[in-house]
């Protein structure tokens, strides 16, 4: 079974009136593919309509044109966003394809649902209830049996696609989500290994396990941890890494992931809300040199990564408010005030913003760009500050300069009443080289992302080294 829609088509499937062509038309968008709507291209193929071709040559010669536009669609090299038609599953060879070439998610509905929106159009198969009925019941278990994923509405698929699953108590279910069945080394921060590290391997239950233990922060990202877990893993490449704690636990584990036998797979259990919205979702992992955070490192998409908001309850306030700096970033990048939801709501939304965006650009090539908001600023100002700054109060601060100049005063009220970033004292020029020497930067002057308007993200902006140093500048107090 296929973990994620990582270099494969997403396709969706389900009975008629579940929304496979409006949310798979809306999945697309959000992960810059194409969409392919099957009924839609059988009928651009044949130049007549589905209930035309239904009345004219019968069900069964439509199933045999189905089946083989679905094998040209399935058998293109660029993963697209696929919606099939109801029936289009009953074919085995499209069964087969489908697990070859794409990962499957089943769009639930409820039958009642279904009738309603089906019997208002003009499908073939919508015109009697009683036989709509037995045919729900009779697909329903085709449809299980070849789906990747089961999911409601539009985050759900995103997420799926992305390999993630967002739930609480869900690190309760780490031995039904952790694919395979080989062995697995637990890579764990240690003061996590003491709160949540029970859970997790009472869950992983009779597998074969091992647990090592790295430093809590950011001194897990070094190269000696790296050269300890390399001399201490067992697994082959049957076996998973699991990574439980926030992103630096997941940044060296999945950059071990990526380096032992040459990459071997990894699940990435995040625990703090840093590591829930952002660190542990599109493949990014790294460790740092003494010349710089991220340095070396690798892009290794995780098989799975499993999501318990629930694990934040022991997390310090302090780190809550990183976590919040990218909540705000990803809310306004989005358009809307995710902050105002629940936790565990903003934690999927946030989730499923990140793993649309890095399954668009999965190699940090263009789209993947806007993540950085604020953060040009924000890496100055830690530099400056020698890394003894708080990374959401250096995001809350780089947020400020990045909407001001944007232009943006309603994202810069929303920073205000959510953040409430105060400028900080730190040397202003070694702040300002510190920007110069931003990996983005042209001659020294940085491309920046800009908002101006919420959800309207656009980057490699050039924007004047006087303007940008009068921004940073406000960001600083003598
Ligand atoms: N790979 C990426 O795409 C990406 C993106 C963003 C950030 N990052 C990296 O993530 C790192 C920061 O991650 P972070 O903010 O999650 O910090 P972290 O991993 O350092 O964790 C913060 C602290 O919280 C503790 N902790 C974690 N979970 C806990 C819990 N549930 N209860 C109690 N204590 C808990 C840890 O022991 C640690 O002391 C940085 O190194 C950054 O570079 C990576
Ligand atoms: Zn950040």
């Amino acid at each position: 079974m296929a973990a994620h829609a990582l270099n494969r088509h997403l396709a969706l499937t389900g009975f008629m009136g579940a929304g496979k062509s409006t949310l798979g038309a809306q999945v697309a968008r959000r992960l810059r593919r194409d969409f392919v709507d099957l009924d839609r291209e059988i009928e651009a193929r044949t130049g007549i309509t589905i209930a035309e071709l239904f009345a004219r040559d019968g069900e069964a010669a439509f199933r045999e044109l189905e089946e083989s536009v679905a094998a040209s669609v399935l058998d293109a090299a660029e993963p697209a966003v696929i919606a099939l038609g109801g029936g289009a599953v009953l074919s085995a060879e499209t069964r087969e394809r489908l697990r070859g070439r794409a990962f499957t998610v089943l769009l639930d509905v409820d039958v009642d649902t279904a009738w309603q929106r089906a019997s208002r159009s003009s499908r073939p198969l919508a015109s009697d209830e009683p036989s709509f009925r037995a045919l729900f019941r009779e697909r329903t278990p085709i449809y299980e049996e070849c789906a990747d994923a089961r999911v409601h509405d539009l985050d759900g698929i995103v997420l799926a696609a992305a390999g993630i699953d967002v739930g609480i108590g869900s690190i309760e279910l780490l031995g039904e989500l952790v694919p395979g069945d080989g062995p697995i080394e637990i890579v764990a921060d240690a003061t996590v290994a003491g709160i949540h590290g029970v859970t997790a391997q009472l869950a992983l239950g009779a597998r074969d396990i091992a647990t090592h233990e790295v430093p809590a922060g950011e001194p897990a990202k070094a190269i000696g941890v790296l050269d300890h877990l390399w001399r201490s893993l067992r697994i082959g490449r049957d076996g998973t890494i699991v990574a439980l704690g926030g992103g630096c636990t997941t940044d060296v584990a999945g950059f071990a992931a990526a380096t032992w036998m040459r990459g071997v797979p990894w699940v990435a259990v995040p625990t703090t809300l840093v590591g829930q919205v952002d660190a542990a979702i599109g493949g990014k992992t790294a460790v740092d040199l003494p010349g710089g955070k991220n340095l070396v490192g690798s892009f290794h998409w995780p098989a799975r990564v499993v999501i318990d908001p629930g694990t934040l309850e022991t997390l310090p306030e302090a780190e809550m408010r990183n976590g919040m700096a990218e909540v705000v970033k990803t809310g306004l990048l989005i358009g809307s005030p995710v902050w105002e939801q629940p936790l565990a709501e903003l934690v999927r939304c946030c989730a499923s913003f990140k793993g649309a965006v890095c399954l668009a650009d999965p190699h940090d090539r263009g789209t993947r760009n806007q993540l950085n908001l604020g953060h040009t600023f924000a890496h100055a100002l830690e530099a400056a500050a020698g890394y003894d700054l708080p990374h959401g109060q250096a995001v809350a601060l780089g947020l400020v300069a990045a909407l001001r100049l944007s232009g943006n005063d309603e994202g810069l009220a929303a920073v205000r009443s959510e953040l409430d970033p105060r400028p900080i004292k730190v040397d202003r020029d070694a702040a300002w080289a510190a920007l110069a020497r931003d990996k983005k930067s042209v001659g020294g002057v940085p491309r920046l992302v800009l908002l101006e308007r919420n959800g309207e993200p656009t980057w490699d902006n050039e924007v004047g080294g006087a303007e940008i140093r009068a921004a940073l500048d406000s960001l600083i107090c003598d």
